[in-house]
């Protein structure tokens, strides 16, 4: 790896993911859904090409349209792409290192790790002909989940890269993309597949003279039957390929060049599913690098002074009016009202972040490092937006 001649240092700050993203190959972003994963991954790669330096990575999953339009790989599947350093000089930024965004196109990744596990061209073929493998490898169970993890492994093993930060995809289940390599193991060892392909492969047995079989025949039709089974007997000879990756991947994701940031905002329900998470991957013995606490709102709304302010402001927004109305130019009934409804937008916001403070302090998980980055007034779509954020994902 070019770690060393990618002019990366190692310092370690306490509230920054400065340290983690120079001492990582790769950081996956995980977390419940709509907390900011992919915004942070993104931000945080940013950052990791802008101020660190080497062949930076994001490999991002359904970004909003217009982080992938600012990224350059909206609509472009699988490529990876380099986000020109025109779009870094914009946000007026030279960068040390280089930033490059791939968005995970599931069929593609599919189609080429049949590619990849195929015993020979013929099957390899005929697998990707199936009619049943066409329809569902884009909807495939956890098929999303699975795919995030092998092709990020393989972009990692082709060394091209100093970092690769991961999104990783709404999941049901937050455990579900951490079980996918076992799962899929699983699954071609499964007695169900076994099951189903049996009177397809010893030709010897008339499958129709089962009762399961003629039902299932009379509902489904003989062809999607076959479709069924010969995908499955196809896809049995891949296993060993199969198996062998998805353990390769999951010891990829145990071993000490990988770490995990737990994206989360404050409220109840993300925060409690986040812990979870977080114990869950403490209990894989997989590194928990950070927690990343997002969409934040500031700490002065929870100042005593500034809620007294707010109080009286609402309380004597009569006297207030009658003293600003000629200063601002007017009609004091109207200024009276914009007062006292600022007096009140303000007492409710303290609620939220002091209910937010509080959720904070129950945080039992104690990561090595914990950032909160506050809620910006706008969305982040663009490199400016994502340094932005970044910067206090570093801590500033
Ligand atoms: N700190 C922030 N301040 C303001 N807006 C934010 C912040 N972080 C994220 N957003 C906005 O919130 C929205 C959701 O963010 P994002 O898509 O990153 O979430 P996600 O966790 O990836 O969602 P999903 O689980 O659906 O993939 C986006 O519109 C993004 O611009
Ligand atoms: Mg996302």
């Amino acid at each position: 790896m070019a770690n060393e001649s990618g002019g990366r240092r190692a310092t370690d700050r306490p509230g920054s993911l400065d340290g983690l993203l120079t001492s990582r190959e790769i950081v996956v972003a995980c977390g419940p859904g709509g907390v900011g994963k992919t915004t942070t991954a993104a931000a945080a790669a940013a950052m990791a090409a802008a101020r660190i330096g080497g062949k930076v990575l994001v490999l991002t999953v359904d970004p909003a349209r217009r982080l992938a339009d600012a990224l350059g790989i909206e609509g472009i599947g699988n490529v990876e792409r380099r986000v020109p350093d025109d779009a870094f000089a914009h946000a007026g930024v030279r960068p040390k290192g280089e930033l490059w965004a791939a968005m995970l196109d599931t069929k593609e990744s599919w189609d080429a790790l049949i590619r990849t596990h195929a015993p020979d061209e013929r099957t390899r073929d005929e697998i990707l002909a199936n009619p049943l493998y066409r329809n569902i490898s884009g909807r495939f169970v956890q098929s999303h989940d699975y795919i995030a993890m092998e092709r990020l492994f393989e972009i990692h093993a082709e060394g091209t890269y100093d970092l690769i930060v991961v999104d990783t995809p709404p999941t049901r289940n937050a455990l579900d993309f951490l079980d996918a390599p076992e799962r899929m193991a699983d699954f071609f060892s499964s007695r169900l597949l076994r099951w189903l392909i049996v009177p397809y492969r010893s030709r010897l047995v008339n499958f129709a003279s089962k009762p399961f079989y003629q039902v299932a025949d009379r509902i489904l039709g003989t062809q999607f039957l076959e479709d069924i089974a010969e995908f499955f007997i196809l896809f049995q000879s891949m296993y060993d390929g199969f198996v062998e990756r998805a353990r390769a991947v999951q010891r990829l994701l145990a071993e000490r060049r990988t770490s995990f940031v737990v994206v989360s905002t404050l409220e109840a329900v993300p925060l409690r599913e986040a812990e979870f998470f977080a114990e869950a991957l403490t209990g894989r013995k997989l590194h928990l690098g950070a927690i990343v606490l997002n969409k934040v709102l500031p700490a002065y709304l929870r100042d005593p002074a500034a809620a007294a302010l707010s109080e009286r402001l609402t309380e004597q927004a009569d006297s207030v009016a009658a003293a600003l109305a000629p200063m601002v130019d007017a009609a004091e009934p109207q200024l009276r009202r914009v007062l006292a409804e600022v007096g009140q937008s303000f007492a409710d916001y303290r609620v939220v972040a002091q209910r937010e403070a509080e959720q904070q302090a129950m945080l039992q998980t104690a990561p090595e490092t914990l950032v909160s980055v506050p809620f910006f007034d706008t969305d982040i779509y663009d490199l400016a937006g994502l340094l932005r954020l970044g910067a206090r994902l570093f801590g500033e």
